[in-house]
């Protein structure tokens, strides 16, 4: 429906309201720090969508609900009659007449879009097979607490072209900063299916060290992202040599950071040493999707507001 603004991918939102994000996260995450109630969506109903598991997203986006003063209901595709077959269509009217805003975890992008299309409210995209917006939303907004601004600074991405990778690679054109991309053949990024404006702010490396010099922010998934685990044993096989050890980080500079989505596999894309070390974010980053998407959630209803 024309009119209601959505978060379905990265560009959906431009810089300017990604600065104004920013800002806003600070000031929430301050607030829940300091235990000061906030309360801005009030009676207002969340309902969140998950045709794939999750523990980060849920809990984010169900607590941070609560702690804005909302509520939040959970639906799955196996208890709801989702899994039975209604149309995207007809689920979008009917939970969008019951609800303020929805989130949705599914599998092409394609069906969180024709929800969207259908829904009186805002929908979020809380992961698709294409894209991870909350996620990067997440990223960059731990990147600036610990490094300050993101713009012209250097991402290396090495392992799968998936979700996360392709959101990483919408952000960069949007906040203007560089994506490092190393896959094994066959992996690469598809630009049309990553929807990219261009090619100018990232480069693929066929060798992972070449992707890591220089970069700011060393990062890396799962090799095998949800629903495509029929191709595990060959993708073992395949990224053999895209884990992120300490060498790896020693190609980077000195003081970059490494992050992960999470969950991880130690051992696989990632080495104990590097995800459990120094350089390592990781907890940061999860609990910044509170922040970020308590921040999104007020935008989206609210739009901006002056405390
Ligand atoms: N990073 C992330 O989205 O985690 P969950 O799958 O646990 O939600
Ligand atoms: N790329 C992973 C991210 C999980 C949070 C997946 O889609 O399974």
């Amino acid at each position: 429906m024309t009119g209601v603004k959505h978060f379905l991918q990265f560009k959906d939102l431009s810089r300017e309201e990604f600065d104004y994000l920013f800002e806003r996260t600070r000031w929430i995450k301050a607030q829940f720090k300091a235990y000061r109630q906030y309360w801005p969506l009030i009676d207002r109903t969340l309902v969140m969508i998950f045709e794939k598991a999750s523990t980060r997203t849920r809990l984010s986006f169900e607590a941070g609900m609560h702690q804005l003063g909302g509520s939040a209901i959970y639906l799955n595709t196996r208890d709801s009659q989702l899994g039975r077959g209604e149309p995207v269509e007809d689920a979008a009217q009917v939970i969008s007449r019951m609800s303020d805003i929805v989130m949705i975890r599914t599998f092409e992008q394609e069906i969180i879009e024709r929800f969207a299309a259908n829904s009186r409210v805002p929908v979020i995209n809380g992961l698709t097979n294409e894209y991870h917006p909350c996620q990067i939303m997440a990223d960059i907004f731990t990147f600036i607490e610990h490094r300050g601004p993101i713009q012209g600074k250097t991402v290396a991405w090495i392992g799968d072209s998936n979700n996360v990778c392709n959101t990483w690679l919408q952000a960069a054109e949007i906040l203007d900063f560089n994506v490092h991309v190393s896959t094994p053949p066959g992996y690469e990024v598809e630009p049309e299916r990553a929807g990219l404006y261009g090619t100018d702010h990232f480069e693929q490396f066929a060798d992972p060290m070449d992707a890591a010099k220089g970069a700011d922010l060393v990062t890396t998934d799962v090799w095998t992202s949800m629903g495509f685990e029929a191709e595990n044993e060959e993708r073992l096989r395949d990224f053999a040599d895209w884990q992120v050890d300490a060498d790896m980080m020693r190609a980077a500079n000195r003081d970059a950071v490494f992050m992960h989505c999470l969950p991880a596999h130690r051992g696989e894309e990632v080495a104990a040493e590097v995800i459990d070390g120094a350089q390592s974010v990781v907890w940061d980053e999860a609990e910044n999707r509170l922040h970020v998407q308590k921040a999104l959630m007020e935008y989206l209803l609210l739009g901006r507001v002056n405390p």
